[in-house]
């Protein structure tokens, strides 16, 4: 087997290392390209491009793998907690009982805002959509956290991490209640992560809130579903930020700005008022006609991915993960049922076949955060909560990584090329 890729420019040949991973395809270090053929790449959407090198999170497209540090989605969905998770994405190993047990005490500990913050909530309108405040709030902690902020320190980059990680619930929540005009909830310490949000999202001072064991452990399981996912655009948008030396909740809010595309975490709010808007499972074909059509730009929203050619491992889970919620509840929204259709047919229309467009995450989540009584316009606010985790292992990779640079892309330049400038009365 070689280990090296021979390139061939003008006038030039030159060798290049293959690197290998653990596992997963082979890389060609290109890095000396420029500097011996004064050539670069050209990879737009970087589809064949290693941005770095990670330890965290290794998905196999083809065979629909998700792992979080080797360990099988399924499997953490079904056996583990999203506390569990984050210490996992964090530290690299799965915790004993007494590390757990540390580590939810610390998260627990931080999970209160500064009071300030709640003043700075009212700066924005009622009706804002909730990303816009996750972004805008996150983004202020580094003006309430300075303590936590120096990135040569790793005590504070672990503190930071835990912060973030604490508080993005209440930040989340108290979006929520400003948006309903209802007020916010103070953090519950005695109630597990997820329970803790559940009650500061739909809780009322008035009343005590029940947690309901069935969509506590659904809300967990669709945290971890979310809790990391390689090099995805809003890691890296994290990972860029984080290059240039600025500190972590700055980069956060870089990464919630990034996720609230509809092609990114902004489609599990898309895929519902889609699945809202076909109605009836007699309208699906019009829609499946539509998303195949070159000359319209509809696309089916919770389907087709950058990575995954088969089905995406973690909607196998949402899936299962509604039937649980909707028996628990005792709802049955029709849209299920489209969704359902949908995905059948789809799946079986030679254009999907072809392209290989599967559910992803988004397809099923939507449906179950609704029956939960998320407003749609939470429903990537919940994305970016849990993704919070693996922005921040990821972030923190890259920053104790010694072969760290500041990120900075080169570009085919198409534009005019040097002319003279032509004052106004002469153009
Ligand atoms: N419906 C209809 N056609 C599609 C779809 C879709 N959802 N997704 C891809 N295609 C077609 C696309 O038109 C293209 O066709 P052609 O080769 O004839 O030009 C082909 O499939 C390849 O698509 P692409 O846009 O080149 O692929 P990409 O890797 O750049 O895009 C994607 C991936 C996720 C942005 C895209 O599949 C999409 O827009 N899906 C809908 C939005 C969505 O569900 N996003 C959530 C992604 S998972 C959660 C997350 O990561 O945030």
């Amino acid at each position: 087997m070689s280990d090296t890729a021979k390139l061939q420019v003008p006038g030039k040949d030159v060798e290049y290392p293959i690197l290998s991973g653990s596992v997963g395809p082979d890389v060609i270090d290109i890095r000396k390209l420029y500097g011996q053929t004064g050539k670069f790449t050209y990879d737009p959407g970087f589809t064949s491009t290693a941005s770095c090198e990670s330890g965290l999170t290794y998905i196999d497209g083809d065979e629909g793998i998700l792992l979080h540090r080797g360990y099988p989605i399924g499997q953490l969905a079904e056996h583990s907690s999203f506390m569990e998770v984050s210490y996992l994405l964090l530290n690299g190993e799965l915790p004993n009982q007494d590390e757990l047990t540390a580590f939810e005490n610390t998260i627990t500990r931080h999970t209160m805002l500064h009071e300030q913050l709640a003043t700075f909530y009212r700066g924005f309108r009622r009706d804002a959509h909730p990303m816009a405040v996750m972004c805008g709030v996150a983004g202020a902690l580094s003006a309430f956290y300075h303590d936590s902020t120096d990135i040569t320190d790793p005590k504070q980059r672990m503190i930071a991490s835990h912060r973030l990680i604490a508080k993005m619930p209440t930040i989340a929540a108290m979006a929520y209640k400003y948006s309903v005009g209802q007020p916010f909830l103070y953090p519950d310490n005695k109630l597990s992560y997820t329970g803790n949000f559940l009650r500061m999202t739909f809780g009322v001072p008035a009343e005590e809130y029940v947690v309901n064991p069935v969509i506590e452990k659904a809300m967990d399981r669709i945290f971890i579903l979310h809790a990391d996912h390689e090099q995805n655009a809003s890691t890296s948008t994290v990972r860029l930020a984080g290059s240039s030396g600025a500190n972590p909740f700055a980069c956060i809010a870089a990464g919630i700005a990034c996720l609230w595309g509809p092609a990114h975490g902004g489609a599990n709010e898309a895929a519902l008022n889609m699945l809202r808007e076909i109605g009836r499972p007699e309208r699906i074909p019009e829609y499946i006609a539509r998303a195949k059509d070159k000359n319209d730009p509809f696309r089916l929203m919770g389907f087709g991915h950058r990575v995954y050619k088969n089905y995406d491992p973690r909607a196998t889970v949402m899936q299962k993960t509604v039937r649980e919620v909707f028996d628990a509840l005792k709802v049955n929204d029709p849209v299920f049922e489209v969704a359902l259709q949908l995905e059948e047919m789809a799946l079986n229309d030679p254009y999907f076949i072809e392209k290989k467009l599967f559910p992803n995450v988004d397809f099923y989540s939507g449906v179950i955060l609704s029956a939960i009584g998320f407003p749609t316009t939470m429903f990537t606010a919940l994305f970016a909560l849990a993704r919070t985790v693996g922005w921040v292992a990821q972030w923190n990779e890259m920053i104790s990584d010694p072969e760290q640079k500041i990120g900075r892309p080169r570009q085919l330049y198409t534009g005019p090329v040097q002319r003279d400038y032509v004052p106004v009365e002469k153009r």
